[in-house]
């Protein structure tokens, strides 16, 4: 590992301009929000994926999935960045995150690109309008909020498993990652197609505590994202 941390800084500090930060649910970890996979605590052990993550799970059952996705919103927005979001933050290299609580922008990061949408957002599933969570009405606990444009249901805007990502993202995270240096952070990779973007950069930095979750032929670092990222960008 300290090793390993040698040649990581040594790629970073020779070319910081290529770098590009890759996060996914571990980084959250510490700051209390719970991953999907992969930990005592972990979302998809305790509940229903199809359920919870899917057009599908949400239309038979709207108002259960509109309340347990209001609780991990408001756990996100009383969590605070943790010192892995704040050593990012501090050096500005952009991030392309498959999180949904915004902890990166609440760290002070200013290039942030979501991949898997944002808890702060809601669109509508008939007509074209999306917009803040705060325009719906979510005070009216025994009905599903409405589309403050037609009146139809409305959704989270974050992508549920089987539905197809941003186009724009997907350029724009290919542009970025393409040659570069990404350090990817607490992903377990379980996920496509953002699971293979990492695969553009010309080295891949892996941060994750649990070892058998590495990204393949990486520069590999174990342990907590807390601990390693305020080291790997230490001046
Ligand atoms: P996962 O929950 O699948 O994986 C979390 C990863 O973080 C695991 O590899 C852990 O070993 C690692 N980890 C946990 N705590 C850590 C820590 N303190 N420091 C470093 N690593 C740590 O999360 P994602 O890979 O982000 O999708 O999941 C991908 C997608 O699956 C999510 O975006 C979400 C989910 O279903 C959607 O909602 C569409
Ligand atoms: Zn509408």
């Amino acid at each position: 590992m300290t090793n390993n941390l040698f040649v990581a800084r040594q790629a970073i500090y020779s070319r910081p301009e290529k770098v590009i930060i890759f996060t996914g649910a571990g980084v959250s970890a510490e700051s209390g929000i719970r991953p999907f996979r992969n930990s005592d605590e972990s979302l998809w052990d305790e509940f229903d994926v199809e359920t919870f993550s899917s057009i599908d799970g949400f239309l038979e059952q709207p108002l259960a999935v509109w309340r347990w996705y209001l609780q991990q919103v408001s756990s996100a927005k009383h969590a605070l960045p943790n010192a892995a979001h704040l050593a990012i933050a501090s050096v500005q290299y952009p991030v392309i995150t498959q999180n949904v609580d915004l902890l990166h922008e609440a760290a002070g990061s200013k290039n942030v690109l979501h991949m898997h949408g944002q808890g702060d957002r809601a669109k509508c599933t008939e007509c074209l309008w999306e917009g803040e969570l705060t325009e719906l009405d979510i005070t009216v606990v025994d009905v599903p909020p409405g589309c403050p444009e037609c009146g139809s249901l409305a959704r989270p805007d974050i992508v549920w498993f089987g539905e197809p990502l941003s186009e724009h993202n997907m350029l724009q995270a290919y542009l970025l990652l393409k040659d570069s240096i990404c350090v990817v952070i607490g992903t377990s990779g379980r996920v496509e197609p953002v699971a293979h973007l990492p695969g553009l950069a010309n080295l891949v930095i892996s941060i994750n505590s649990c070892e058998d979750d590495h990204v393949v032929n990486s520069l590999q670092l174990t342990g907590t994202a807390s601990d390693i990222l305020p080291r790997l960008f230490a001046e």
